[in-house]
């Protein structure tokens, strides 16, 4: 636990407010705590997470937070800061009512119901609460503020729960991985994308000064330095965000096993003795030199889906290589050829988002540049010199209303920490 001066500012906010959105002093029991966890930003690996393939991302100085007190009865009451909206349900009958609580509840409470339902179905012993929500994660600008709000509903019910449930990665009743996923299945289920794993890992493990190499489908994680003081992380948001991006999302899931299966049915015919490849389950099991060898078997779209994410798990593993030897500076090339695929081969960026990545090309210092996310909107991730933040940002204050009608904003991230919990009264 942390002492008061430790919280990250959106804690000592939501922590202020809390008196204000629920005065009455009598409905609480226990004292008044604060939960918090981190978006994320991911360096490279992009869709190759339900491809069980690889992610490299890193937990960004942007958090979640809620601040609340314990409740002696059943009801959870949430008061949403961004959206100056309350939302209550409660947990009796939960997971059986999940649905028809879902139906009355915002948008974003439904993230926390979701979270909340899944933390029962394991068995979990929860407390109700009262809660202030606030963080200053961008709300859908691509940082992942779902998940981070995800990991900090799951760190709030613990802090909550008279210590009937912990989480932590030794001797808690919760392993840290264990709520990534349990919040990944909560994504699925608030906003129906077939997400993966990438967001919710990225917030849970989250460490200081390092990114996060995840292994997809061993869900096995190490981190490697990224502390170069001269390099910054520059987020730049289109401002851009698109109803399609859900329903692509899905289906190039559903494009990427539909060429794993016509990969698995080749190789075995044309290869009978080979093993291994009747347990080809995902494009991570699909070489380099395979794919050379039998991708004319696959319809276009679906032989460019493959090609991309074949490339891109080699990308990230090529970007480990020198993050384990300090080169942050020479990832820069892995991350235009990221973006290139992800936007011709992959087919989920838009011209917004081409535009920012075209301008940074232009700035000498930027080393990379690429989408972040799903796509379809959001922002990129720049690797810039220190030197060269003020020309890439005038560079996109004089370009991009220009050639797209809209402002773009600019934020610079640090590698923060993952999650945290602290009482502060
Ligand atoms: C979204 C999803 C993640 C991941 C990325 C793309 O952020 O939630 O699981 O697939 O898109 O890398």
């Amino acid at each position: 636990m942390k002492d008061r001066k430790s919280f990250p500012q959106p804690a000592k906010q939501a922590a202020q407010e809390f008196p204000i959105a629920f005065p009455n002093e009598a409905d609480y029991t226990t004292a008044l705590g604060v939960a918090w966890a981190p978006g994320r930003v991911n360096l490279i690996g992009e869709h190759t997470d339900y491809n069980d393939g690889f992610v490299l991302p890193i937990a960004v100085d942007r958090v979640t937070s809620f601040a609340g007190r314990a409740r002696s009865d059943d009801i959870v009451r949430l008061w949403s800061s961004h959206f100056q909206e309350y939302a209550q349900f409660s947990l009796e009958g939960l997971p059986g009512t999940f649905e028809q609580h879902r139906a009355t509840l915002p948008g974003w409470a439904r993230y926390v119901l979701g979270v909340i339902t899944e933390l029962v179905k394991v068995g979990v012993k929860l407390n109700a609460f009262d809660a202030v929500l606030l963080g200053d994660v961008p709300v859908g600008g691509g940082m992942s503020s779902s998940a981070a709000l995800e990991v900090a509903t799951a760190q709030a019910c613990a802090l909550f729960s008279d210590g009937r449930f912990t989480i932590g990665d030794e001797q808690t009743t919760l392993k840290s991985m264990e709520v990534a996923a349990l919040c990944q299945r909560a994504e699925q289920v608030a906003s129906g994308v077939q997400c993966g794993i990438l967001d919710q890992a990225a917030s849970c493990l989250g460490r200081p000064e390092q990114a996060t190499l995840l292994d997809c489908r061993s869900l096995e994680y190490r981190y490697l330095p990224f502390n170069a003081p001269d390099i910054a992380l520059m987020v730049i948001d289109t401002t851009v965000r698109r109803e399609l991006a859900s329903s692509a999302y899905n289906e190039r899931r559903k494009q990427c096993e539909e060429a794993t299966r016509i990969f698995h049915d080749v190789i075995i015919q044309h290869e009978p003795e080979n093993e291994a490849a009747r347990s080809i389950r995902a494009l991570r099991d699909i070489s380099q030199e395979q794919l050379n060898r039998y991708e004319s078997y696959l319809p276009d779209v679906l032989r460019r889906r493959a090609a991309y994410i074949i490339a891109e798990d080699d990308r990230v593993l090529q970007a480990v290589k020198l993050l384990e030897t300090g080169a942050i500076d020479k990832i820069g090339p892995l991350l235009w050829a990221s973006h290139a695929g992800l936007r011709d081969e992959y087919e989920v960026s838009c011209p917004e988002l081409d535009i920012l990545v075209e301008i940074a090309h232009q700035v000498s210092g930027v080393l990379g540049a690429r989408m972040l996310g799903g796509g379809f909107g959001g922002c990129t991730i720049n690797l810039v010199h220190n030197d060269s933040i003020e020309a890439l940002r005038q560079a996109v204050d004089e370009q991009y209303p220009a050639r797209t009608g809209l402002n773009a904003s600019i934020d610079i991230c640090r590698a923060a920490g993952g999650p945290g919990i602290a009482w502060v009264s």
